[in-house]
């Protein structure tokens, strides 16, 4: 059993004590220790996107940072852009179109394009297809989050 240790995660904007070995995945102490199911587990190698979460605002893949790296950075899950005005307009949109199939994979899709939006909000197809090329989607629902995000960031059709 490895050793386990206590860190102090800035979750969400707030402070969050979890007890875990350093190198477990921030993936699961999200999960397991804080219940923010919002974070979903793929494929566990850093290949699918569906773990990401920001870290100070930028996409990582969860399951890949151990919660001993994590130190002061702030961490925000899909649950903590409940009153965010940029994730208004992505849910906003998502819903519009319908995007969603299975949705298993969104939750990461909305980190990544939020992140992408926070930074550019105007982005080319060109900057939105390389932003989210590492988001799988299972149900191919590529096509509709592509457009999600042209219509949050109030872009007309190309
Ligand atoms: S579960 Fe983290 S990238 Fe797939
Ligand atoms: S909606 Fe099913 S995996 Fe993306």
């Amino acid at each position: 059993m490895p050793e386990e240790d206590e860190f102090v995660l800035v979750v969400n904007g707030e402070e969050r004590t979890v007890r875990a070995s350093a190198d477990m995945p921030l993936l699961w102490a999200l999960r397991q220790e804080l219940g923010l199911s919002g974070v979903k587990f793929g494929c566990g190698a850093g290949l699918c996107g569906a773990c990401t979460v920001h870290l100070d605002g930028s996409p990582v893949r969860s399951c890949l940072l151990p919660v001993g790296d994590v130190g002061s950075s702030k961490v925000t899950t899909l649950e903590g852009l409940q009153d965010d005005p940029l994730a208004e307009k992505l849910f906003d949109a998502w819903l519009e179109i319908d995007v969603m199939q299975c949705g298993y994979c969104q939750a990461g899709q909305i980190m990544t394009a939020h992140a992408l939006l926070a930074d550019n909000p105007k982005p080319s197809a060109g900057e939105v297809d390389a932003a989210m090329e590492g988001n799988i989607c299972r149900c191919g629902t590529y096509p509709r989050i592509r457009e999600a995000i042209r219509i949050a960031s109030g872009q007309e059709k190309a």
